[in-house]
């Protein structure tokens, strides 16, 4: 079942809170975890709820507790909305923030809660998003990056998720010199776990996906010649995921393995059947692959979201053969984007490597359906508003639906 998301007017949001800084977007985008909204694989989504968790725009008011933050100046948005001041946010864990979700389902679960977070339901605070021309950012001061002039909104944007995330499944899952990573998942996410793990050092990179995403393999491999990929829709008879990278890698395999997919996305009948019946939320079957694939004592993260529990969990292979693994979270992005953001003025990262489409806003209801079907080879895209900039240099024109 695909969620029903349409375009509508609505009031532009105030300031309620001192903290509050109202930001006039000026791009926004749709990231993988958006589709499990749409998916219905995310709980508590609410008629009338604000999408969009990724957006840069300009200040249009502050509130009288803001002190960094300017009117007129640009910035973009941390997915996560952080106090700046409780026990996470001092650790610069901003994802894990006490002071800005209070959902009890949430609680129940996990046992603790995420950080309130931008257009992504009532499981993580309720909050208005970004897929609009108007948002209203609480603590403004500490969840507002400030973009330089040498940045442009189609660079910058991506450091409000995707290039934190990235980076974060990379570093957190322990990537080092000379390691072999395996990354399921060719979105945005892992194309740029792909290009992060070169950059910390890995040796050799591999890329998995299917089918529906033979193309964005491709068009990674492209960017970056040295990768090697798996459709593991297109595996020769009796061959699985585990056997070919045991066969990459010296019948070992990886050193390092990276989801970057989701646990809503099943391959098998029983696992469609059982999370169609609701016994359980998310599969196995990708975090097992991950498990068996790596060598003894190899390290697996998960990136890509799971929303719940899972049955047929390998947990034998994890103990007996030393394998670690290690939930990435919902990525503390603001503990990267300063240096990320430097990285970009560097030219050492990329993030126009990713962006393939450029679109309306008011296009968004037929674009969630393009997105979600991969279609038109999109990867990454950004979404305008009526006060975006023309794309700067090197980012790709309007495509008009
Ligand atoms: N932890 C975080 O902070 C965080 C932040 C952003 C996104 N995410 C999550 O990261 C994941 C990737 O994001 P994205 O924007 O790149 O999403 P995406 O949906 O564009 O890409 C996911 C890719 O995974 C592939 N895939 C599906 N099943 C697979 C399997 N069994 N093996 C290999 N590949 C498979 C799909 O074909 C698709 O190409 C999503 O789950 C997203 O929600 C997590
Ligand atoms: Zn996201
Ligand atoms: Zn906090």
């Amino acid at each position: 079942m695909l969620m029903q998301f349409v375009t509508v007017e609505t009031q532009a949001p105030k300031i309620i809170d001192p903290g509050d800084v109202i930001l006039k977007v000026t791009g926004s985008t749709i990231c993988g975890s958006d589709l499990h909204l749409f998916h219905e694989a995310i709980p508590e989504l609410q008629k009338g709820d604000i999408l969009g968790h990724e957006f840069c725009g300009i200040v249009a008011s502050v509130g009288p507790a803001v002190k960094k933050t300017k009117v007129g100046e640009r910035g973009v948005a941390s997915f996560q909305i952080a106090c700046g001041n409780c026990y996470y946010c001092k650790k610069k864990l901003s994802s894990m923030c006490e002071k800005t979700n209070d959902n009890e389902t949430a609680f129940k679960l996990y046992g603790r809660r995420t950080a309130g977070m931008f257009g992504y339901s009532h499981f993580t605070g309720g909050f208005a998003g970004g897929q609009a021309e108007y948002v209203r950012v609480p603590y403004g001061d500490v969840n507002l990056l400030k973009l330089p002039d040498d940045v442009p909104d189609e660079k910058g944007l991506y450091l409000s998720d995707v290039l934190g995330t990235s980076w974060n499944a990379v570093v957190d899952t322990g990537v080092e010199k000379g390691d072999t990573v395996a990354i399921w998942g060719a979105g945005p996410v892992g194309q740029m776990a792909a290009e992060f793990s070169f950059f910390n050092g890995a040796d050799r990179v591999i890329l998995i996906d299917g089918a529906l995403g033979k193309w964005r393999l491709d068009f990674v491999k492209k960017v970056l010649p040295k990768l090697e990929t798996i459709e593991y829709t297109n595996l020769p008879h009796g061959e699985t995921v585990t056997s070919t990278l045991k066969k990459m890698c010296d019948g070992r395999g990886p050193d390092v393995a990276i989801e970057c997919a989701a646990g809503e996305y099943t391959k098998g009948w029983s696992h469609f059947f059982e999370r169609l019946l609701g016994i359980e939320q998310d599969t196995a079957e990708l975090v097992n692959e991950m498990i068996t694939s790596v060598r003894g004592f190899g390290r697996c993260g998960i990136t890509g979201v799971y929303a719940g529990y899972c049955n047929h969990f390998n947990i034998g292979s994890l103990m007996e053969t030393g394998v670690s693994l290690i939930g990435n979270g919902q990525a503390p992005v603001q503990k990267y984007w300063n240096d990320l953001l430097k990285y970009i003025q560097e030219e050492k990262i990329f993030p126009l490597h990713m962006v393939t489409h450029r679109f309306k806003l008011e296009d968004m209801e037929q674009v969630y359906h393009l997105f979600n079907k991969r279609e038109m080879g999109m990867q990454k895209i950004f979404v305008q508003t009526k006060f975006s900039a023309p794309p700067a240099p090197g980012a790709p024109s309007l495509t008009v639906l």
